[in-house]
């Protein structure tokens, strides 16, 4: 790491300070010594690394090893998916499970390396406003990190989100509100409280992190890249991270220039990046009353639209929604053909995919990744909507098997 550079005025922060924006509101980005690290690094070298997202640790920002707080994130499987494919028309279909990693999303991947940069950088308490995910994420790794955690999220996430919080030992607060919200919260509080503030962009080591999927993807695939991405942003900040992965892999010599077509999925309740892509805006704008069972794609605004629209542009791709009542449907059908019971994030994508066949945007010959970001058991409460129980008893029952009442 040499510094972080501004990415919307590019102003220069030194590397080994705190920092969270910079003065003009624009997030920072982690800046490497790419060409020293083409000179003493090799792709070849990556697989002597550990069996987790730190074997890229020369393109993370943590210097010394020590700080690293790991509990095994990334290294996640690339699954085809035949049945799943032919079903759509896709003969070329791949899914990156992050479901597999810790607290069972691809958020631990952000927050390891977060964590670990507090670790290096001395911060002994951090504040986050969360869709869920991230809480969970976040709740984890202060507790390996044994740093203090404040979490603000929505009175109504999933409940796997909440309970993960609490068991961590985090200062859980639920709000009335949205992931916006809880952010106005953290920031007028965070002064007093002496919290750093983890939000999404908001500090620079969470994208660092996320960016390791896009490393990982063309490891998996022979140091190439797909034709097709599928991402379901919220933040966004995955599709950005990996963007920066793949300028980063070529600056290097390890990845030619060929880039997929970044597809940004997003759904009917709360699509602020589709409206801003479909009506050629730079910067997205608030959507009010946001609502959908996928929690983490609830973002009414996201801080980082204009790198997220710019990356969808650039690459050829496109920004689609979907409805709840279809992503749910492509989960059901996904884990009845393929065994894999995802995050209706990740089942967004599947029924986005089969929306951009059909119009003919893409083709079934074309190789295509979807990136399942959760586990489908982070989120039964969606899910059950589909299958009640009969009576009510039937859960009392259950719990009788352990605890006889
Ligand atoms: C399961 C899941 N998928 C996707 C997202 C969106 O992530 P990003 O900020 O990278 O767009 C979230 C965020 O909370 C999430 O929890
Ligand atoms: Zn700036």
């Amino acid at each position: 790491m040499t510094n972080l550079e501004c990415s919307l005025c590019k102003k220069d922060y030194p590397a080994g300070t705190i920092q969270n924006l910079c003065s003009c509101g624009g997030p920072l980005l982690v800046r490497y010594d790419l060409d020293r690290a083409k000179a003493t690094w090799s792709r070849d070298a990556v697989q002597q690394g550990p069996n987790t997202m730190w074997r890229y640790a020369p393109m993370l920002p943590v210097q010394a090893h020590e700080h690293i707080v790991s509990l095994g994130e990334g290294m996640t499987p690339l699954l085809r998916a035949p049945r799943a494919g032919k079903r759509i028309g896709a003969n070329n279909l791949w899914i990156k499970d992050e479901g597999l990693n810790p607290t069972a999303s691809f958020k631990a991947r952000g927050l390891s390396c977060a964590l670990s940069m507090c670790v290096e950088l001395g911060i002994r308490k951090i504040a986050i406003p969360s869709a869920g995910n991230a809480a969970s994420a976040s709740a984890a790794y202060a507790a390996a990190a044994g740093v203090e955690c404040h979490i603000f999220m929505p009175r109504d996430v999933p409940q796997a989100n909440f309970i993960e919080c609490k068991a961590y030992g985090a200062h859980v607060t639920l709000i009335d509100g949205l992931i916006s919200d809880c952010g106005k919260i953290v920031a007028s509080r965070k002064d007093a409280e002496g919290w750093f503030e983890v939000s999404t962009l908001k500090e620079p080591y969470r994208i660092e992190g996320k960016k390791t999927m896009g490393y990982e993807l063309a490891e998996q695939l022979g140091w190439r890249l797909p034709d097709v991405i599928f991402y379901p942003t919220g933040g966004g900040v995955g599709l950005i991270g990996m963007w920066k992965a793949f300028a980063e892999m070529e600056a290097m010599g390890w990845i030619g220039s060929k880039r997929p077509k970044m597809i940004s999925v997003q759904v009917e309740g709360c699509q602020p990046v589709v409206r801003a892509f479909q009506q050629g805006d730079t910067r997205s704008q608030f959507w009010d009353n946001a609502t959908t069972v996928a929690s983490g794609l609830r973002v009414p605004k996201p801080l980082g639209d204009f790198l997220v629209l710019d990356a969808v542009r650039q690459s050829g791709g496109t920004a689609i929604a979907v409805s709840d009542e279809e992503l749910i449907d492509a989960g059901i059908q996904l884990a009845a053909d393929e065994g894999m019971f995802v995050a209706p994030e990740g089942s967004a994508c599947i029924s986005a995919l089969a929306k951009l066949l059909q119009s003919g945007f893409l083709k079934p010959d074309e190789e295509i990744v979807i990136y399942n970001t959760g586990a489908g058991l982070k989120y039964l409460e969606a899910y059950s909507t589909r299958y009640p129980r009969t009576g009510s008893s039937e859960q009392d029952k259950l719990g009788g098997l352990i605890t006889p009442r």
